[in-house]
């Protein structure tokens, strides 16, 4: 059976803090980040959300546009759990009253296009007929507040979509997958202290628990990742970038999405961004882009991520007739 989607709902933490709101406490500037990033704003949580209360905030979003569907599995994609067991996808399922199989994906921004991925095996496996997957992240509460290099550039939010068992040829329909890993540049994306090989135990392992990046390696490896493997995954579907209505990439910062679509040849119309209102919200910025993009039935879509890892991944779908 092919995956088919039929159902996206949304959440963003109220707050929102501008670059100018940065700038007033950071030696930084709205003109430095929106000529480097494209962003203008970020939703920021409070002190009392976690990832899962984001995560189960766009399910009920989802559900209210498809109310009363059977979700037979829930898969939350997050780099940011409310602890470190269990995880955030059991919570969310309780919340919504579901006792199905419930687990997190972790490929930090590439994370929900495996999520994605791992719910088309569950329906093709017929371990489920109809999948939520959720991308939900707090990230401020693993970015260095201090930190102008990484502060400026995260945000919070959750997207949910559910997929069901379904026909290549149906409105919805996702795939194939191209997918990959490099665990070699680790460290240029990292969050050091706080899990198994180094727990936080004093003032200096608490002092590294935050997000640490070498931007400009990010950069280059993001551009190069994202651009390899959607071509991979066009060749694989034999088609062509002229095939492709609306693009839309892991929303990191305008100037990667424009470098990947500039390489593609991807022209400026068919490119999908909101990277200006929300920053880069890892798992939950795919979701939140395909809400955001204005996307007719029956277009072809391009989804592709990268993250830390570093991960790669992207696939393809038809947009469906969604009542939004
Ligand atoms: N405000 C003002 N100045 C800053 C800021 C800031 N917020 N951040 C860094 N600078 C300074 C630096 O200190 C440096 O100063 P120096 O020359 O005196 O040392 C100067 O600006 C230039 O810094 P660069 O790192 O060379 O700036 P660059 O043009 O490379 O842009 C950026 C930095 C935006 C981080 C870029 O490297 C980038 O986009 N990297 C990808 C990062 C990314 O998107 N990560 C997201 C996570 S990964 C993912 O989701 C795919």
């Amino acid at each position: 059976m092919t995956a088919v989607l039929d159902g996206i709902g949304t959440a963003v933490p109220r707050q929102v803090v501008t670059n100018d709101d940065l700038a007033q406490r950071l030696d930084t500037s709205d003109e430095w980040i929106r000529t480097r990033t494209g962003i203008a704003q970020r939703h920021i949580a409070d002190a009392s959300t976690a990832t899962s209360d984001l995560a189960f905030e766009a399910a009920e979003a989802l559900l209210k546009t498809a109310p009363g569907s059977q979700v037979g599995a829930l898969i939350v994609a997050t780099t940011t759990p409310d602890h470190l067991m269990p995880g955030v996808a059991p919570l969310v399922a309780g919340r919504l009253g579901l006792a199905v199989p419930a687990y997190d994906v972790q490929a930090v921004c590439s994370g929900f296009i495996y999520g994605l991925a791992s719910a088309a095996g569950l329906i093709a496996a017929g371990i489920a007929e109809r999948v939520m997957v959720i991308g939900a992240e707090v990230m401020s509460r693993i970015v260095d507040h201090d930190d102008r290099g990484t502060a400026v550039l995260f945000g919070d939010g959750a997207g949910a979509v559910t997929l069901r068992a379904g026909a290549p040829d149906e409105l919805g329909a996702i795939g194939p997958f191209d997918l990959g890993s490099d665990g070699e540049h680790a460290r240029q994306l990292f969050v050091e202290t706080g899990g198994t090989r180094t727990p936080v135990v004093d003032a200096d392992t608490q002092r590294r628990r935050f997000l640490t990046m070498d931007g400009k390696q990010v950069y280059r490896h993001a551009v190069r990742r994202m651009t390899e493997s959607s071509q991979q995954l066009l060749d694989r579907a034999g088609l062509t970038v002229g095939d492709v209505d609306r693009f839309v990439a892991h929303q990191a910062n305008l100037r990667i999405l424009m470098a990947v679509a500039d390489r593609l040849g991807i022209p400026p119309e068919r490119r999908v961004s909101n990277v200006d209102r929300y920053g880069n919200t890892s798992a939950a910025s795919i979701p939140l882009a395909l809400a955001d993009a204005g996307l007719r039935p029956g277009e072809r879509v391009l989804l592709t991520a990268f993250g830390s890892g570093f991960t790669w991944g992207s696939t393809l779908m038809t947009w469906p007739d969604l009542q939004l």
